[in-house]
């Protein structure tokens, strides 16, 4: 089967233009499905991922695969915090108010994306993970949310300080999204 073309289901415009980029690579496009997806509380990515899948309507689009995705930032100085709750700290505290809990803490960090893919009965679901630090002040315009703090291992600069494609060689989205586009050329 080959797959010329998913539904992205996201509120999110940087998701998807992160997202498009890569399945461009693959020949695929990739449709806007703008909607706001519930977001329950949930202990991993995983679970939240299920659950926005079983919240978009297979009748949307008709015979398009449906892609979601869930990502968090897990702070190992605060015990893996926000992790899934990451958008709501980011909405209520800021990246400043981040930077204030870390204060004396340790500062190594992941960003974890987790996708799924519904095509017609069958779901599967992926993770992409990148290790790093949070700088001690927020850097760069580019990319959004906790971009400007996160400096992936082994560089010096933050993801906001990337280039899009930097971002993507070796971001959490990169690399579930990868996996998501080389799970439908195997079909
Ligand atoms: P969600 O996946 O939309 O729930 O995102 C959770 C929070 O993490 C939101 O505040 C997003 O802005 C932020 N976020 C998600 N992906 C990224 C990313 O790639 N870079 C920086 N922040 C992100």
């Amino acid at each position: 089967m080959v797959v010329r073309r998913i539904a992205f289901a996201t509120s999110n415009a940087d998701k998807l233009r992160e997202v498009r980029a890569i399945f461009r690579r693959y020949g695929v496009s990739v449709l806007w499905d703008r909607r706001r997806l519930p977001e329950p509380q949930a202990d991993s990515l995983r679970e939240v991922v299920r659950a926005k899948l079983a919240a978009v309507p297979s009748r949307a689009l008709p015979g398009v695969p449906v892609l979601v995705e869930d990502s968090g930032i897990f702070l190992s100085g605060l015990r893996g915090f926000p992790g899934v709750y990451s958008r709501f700290v980011y909405d209520s505290i800021g990246l400043g108010g981040v930077l204030r809990l870390l204060e004396g803490q340790e500062r190594t960090a992941s960003f974890r994306t987790a996708a799924g893919i519904r095509i017609g009965r069958t779901e599967w679901i992926t993770e992409g993970r990148v290790e790093g630090t949070i700088a001690s002040a927020p850097r760069g315009t580019a990319g959004f949310g906790y971009d400007p703090i996160f400096v992936p291992r082994g560089g010096r600069r933050t993801f906001g300080e990337l280039s899009s494609e930097e971002k993507e060689r070796f971001s959490h989205r990169g690399r579930a999204i990868r996996s998501v586009a080389r799970y439908l050329s195997h079909l």
